[in-house]
């Protein structure tokens, strides 16, 4: 999830700017592409897809992000800051550069002061955990195998960043970048369905077992089975919500007021604000003081217990713990599930530690984030044109194998 500031800097970047512009992708009637997702929650922290990307093409790994719009990949400009990714680092070339005065290096820009007479679209982005990427706006083609097995090669905008910050140490990242799916101009949906190639709708699918698989356009939506809710607005930014919802544990309400849910796949674990933190934390500690489980300090995560022996499988703990509901109060009353699978983590050690964290802690205020761990085999779709936003429990792994080899 991304602070989201773009920022214009003075560059140390080595190249010959020469103003280009986005070549337009010949219009063609709307499809849909299919990416395998790797990863999983724990304990890598991060589901991504490989792209291949640039002339010719590269494949890369990229974090799927629905809490940011930006794309970007680490890049040899050359670099200043980078970590050692799963790939070389993509190399910009003169031609590939954005221009200043294009739409979208403006759209990036909207709300700050920019000139578009400068020489290269420079942004900079803020994720919540603290991480950073800075650099420069590049077009490149990215390469998407159609649901009709047609290739298509669209040239879209994303960043070339030359200086990224890191929230955790990993000398060895697991990705070289991360893959916007916000709602903003420059997010990938919205370039591949402003330039044709797929509407502007895409859904996640991420397996328990690690895994899954990622969609853009409309031919892998279920016709029916999916709930649906309206895409709303939340003040602290251009987040995918559907709106405020209401807590339930099991079946009795948790008394918290309405709370405002973002769903995003840049976060590994969920975050509740402290209203409703405090009041699941109590609801699960109430009903575990009976149970034969021990609070214990396992170093993954905050609040963790320990069993009378070490458990093997989350299936040996989720009968001590409730499903949590939220029922969404916009349009139709609708409810998103999170049984204990979607909150509970099982460590190495073999105990069992929430997975939904202190918001506030997080410095993430009231929002209440669902992350991957609570979005594990459910199919999510966001629907842009619609403006909704659909779910429905599913077996992620193995899924849409047919479409899934990469370009
Ligand atoms: C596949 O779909 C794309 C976009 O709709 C179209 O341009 C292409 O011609 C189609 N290819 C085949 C083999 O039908
Ligand atoms: C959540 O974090 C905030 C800020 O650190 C703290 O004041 C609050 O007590 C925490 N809530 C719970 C239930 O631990």
């Amino acid at each position: 999830m991304a602070g989201r500031t773009a920022a214009r800097r003075d560059l140390l970047i080595s190249l010959l700017i020469v103003a280009a512009a986005v070549v337009g992708f010949p219009s063609v009637s709307a499809s849909s592409a299919v990416f395998p997702i790797y990863g999983n929650v724990y304990p890598h922290g991060v589901y991504y897809v490989a792209m291949n990307i640039g002339n010719p093409p590269k494949p890369y790994f990229l974090d799927i992000d629905t809490g940011s719009d930006l794309s970007w990949i680490q890049c040899d400009a050359p670099c200043v800051r980078c970590s050692k990714g799963p790939h070389p680092w993509y190399e910009p070339k003169r031609n590939t550069l954005l221009a200043c005065s294009d739409h979208l290096c403006a759209a990036l820009h909207s709300g700050g002061a920019y000139d578009q007479k400068c020489d290269q679209c420079d942004y900079d982005i803020h994720y919540e955990d603290r991480g950073s990427s800075l650099g420069v706006l590049v077009a490149d083609a990215f390469a998407l195998r159609l649901t009709n097995t047609t290739v298509a090669r669209p040239i879209l905008a994303f960043g070339c960043g030359y200086n990224q910050q890191f929230a955790r140490q990993n000398p060895q990242a697991a990705t070289d970048g991360v893959l916007g799916l916000g709602t903003g101009k420059v997010s990938v949906p919205s370039q591949l369905s402003n330039q044709g190639v797929t509407k502007n709708v895409f859904g996640h699918c991420l397996s328990e077992k690690g895994g899954g698989f990622l969609f853009f356009g409309s031919d892998l939506v279920p016709s029916s089975r999916m709930t649906w809710a309206p895409m709303s607005q939340v003040a602290s930014g251009n987040y995918y919500s559907p709106g405020m919802a209401n807590l339930y544990w099991g079946t009795q309400s948790l008394g918290v007021k309405q709370m405002d849910v973002v769903l995003d796949t840049g976060s590994t674990f969920s975050y509740f604000g402290s209203q409703s933190y405090k009041a699941f934390l109590s609801a699960v500690k109430s009903d575990l003081s009976k149970k034969p489980l021990k609070e214990f300090n396992d170093p993954a995560l905050p609040v963790c217990w320990k069993g009378p022996k070490s458990f093997k499988s989350l299936t040996d703990v989720k009968n001590y713990f409730k499903p949590l509901a939220l029922s969404f109060v916009n349009g139709k009353r609708v409810l998103f599930e999170i049984p204990p699978e979607n909150y509970l983590i099982l460590t190495k050690d073999g105990n069992v530690c929430l997975g939904i964290l202190n918001g506030t802690e997080a410095g993430l205020d009231n929002l209440n984030v669902i992350g991957d761990i609570s979005l594990q085999d459910v199919m999510v779709v966001y629907d842009n044109e619609k403006h909704q936003i659909g779910w429905v429990r599913a077996a992620c792994k193995g899924q849409a194998k047919s479409q899934t080899s990469l370009p």
